[in-house]
Order: structure tokens, then C-alpha cells, then sequence
């Protein structure tokens, strides 16, 4: 399985297409790394989700849509990977890195931090979920009403570097992998 998951990856970043960040995409998620975890907050939609390691948080992304993702990070630099469809982007305390993303199906796949940034940096994982756009307007509609954690701050930043948009292409066939835990593919999908 870690193999074929690798491969994909692999695969999937060959037909990668590099362009221009868009004037205005359709959905902002700023993520925020920090020892030793992750913040997904949506600023146009009021959701701000938080995990911790023992309860890693899911990344809910709508799918054909525009998604810049504004990188920053706490403490230590990280780095934003999503094997499969989002090549390593390093997130540097004090600055702004952007990447745009559109995602071309409904999905379920991991993340995790590509940086070491250590003692616990293997526990630095999240989930992608990308769900058809009603479904994501109608999961944003209840989370919003529901209380959200604290924002880690984001003052005194500088935007940004070039960006880049990486559709996923080519479907691959196994689209019901469970989440894979990082303990079983860190060794291969360390840097
Ligand atoms: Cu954060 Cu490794």
C-alpha cells in the first residue's frame, strides 16, 4: 500500500500544472503550522478548525473551485504537502506563501508536514476531504454557527512569493484508500 501510494504521488506531481495565482479565487484557507499541528481557517466563511495530535483536524475543501491556500507559519518553518495533489510548500514564520489549487473530484486523502521541525513533527498530519461544492456550502452553513477555537495570529506578516496552481488530472484508481496513518509512510515520504 505505501508503495502504491508513493507512486501515485509521483505520478500525479509529473502532470502537475504550474500557473498564476487568479485575481480572485473562489475560497481563501489560511493555514497555519505550528509545533505541532495544524490551523485550517476559512476568513470569508468564519470557520477556523484546530487540531491537536490526538485529534488531527480535517482540511474540507470544495471540488472545481479556486482555492488559494495562504501558508504561514507559528514557529519553525513546516511544510504543506499533500502527496497527491500539492507539491511540498514551505511555511516560514513571518511570511506569506501562497498556492492555488483546484481540486477536479471528491476525495479523501492525507497531509502532512514535508519540514522536519522536530520532536513531534511525524505527528504533524491532517485530512483532505473534498466533497462536491453544494456538500462543502452546507458543511461551512453549520460549521460557522458552531464556536470556533481562537485564531493563532497572523500579525505582522508579509505576502507572499509566486504561487502556484496544481489541478489534480488524473484520477487515480483507487479512490477509497483509507487515510493513511504517517507513522506508515514516513520513512518514504521523508525528504
Ligand atoms: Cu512541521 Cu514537520
Amino acid at each position: 500500500l505505501v508503495l502504491v501510494f508513493v507512486l501515485l504521488g509521483l505520478t500525479l506531481r509529473v502532470d502537475a500544472i504550474l500557473t498564476e495565482t487568479s485575481e480572485q479565487p473562489d475560497l481563501v484557507v489560511e493555514v497555519t503550522g505550528f509545533q505541532w499541528q495544524w490551523q485550517f481557517h476559512y476568513p470569508e466563511l468564519g470557520i477556523t478548525i484546530a487540531g491537536d495530535p490526538e485529534d488531527p483536524p480535517v482540511l474540507y475543501l470544495p471540488v472545481g473551485r479556486t482555492i488559494r491556500f495562504e501558508l504561514l507559519a507559528e514557529d519553525v518553518i513546516h511544510s504543506f504537502w499533500v502527496p497527491e495533489f500539492l507539491e511540498k510548500r514551505d511555511m516560514i514564520p513571518g511570511v506569506v506563501n501562497e498556492i492555488e489549487v483546484t481540486v477536479d473530484r471528491p476525495g479523501t486523502w492525507v497531509g502532512r508536514c514535508a519540514e522536519y521541525c522536530g520532536l513531534n513533527h511525524w505527528q504533524m498530519w491532517f485530512d483532505v476531504n473534498a466533497v462536491a461544492a453544494p456538500q462543502f456550502d452546507t458543511w461551512a452553513t453549520v460549521t460557522a454557527t458552531q464556536p470556533q477555537p481562537v485564531v493563532q495570529g497572523r500579525a505582522q506578516i508579509t505576502t507572499s512569493t509566486s504561487s502556484t496552481a496544481v489541478p489534480v488530472t488524473t484520477p487515480p484508481p483507487t479512490v477509497s484508500i483509507p487515510p493513511t496513518r504517517p507513522s506508515s509512510t514516513t520513512s518514504t515520504a521523508a525528504p
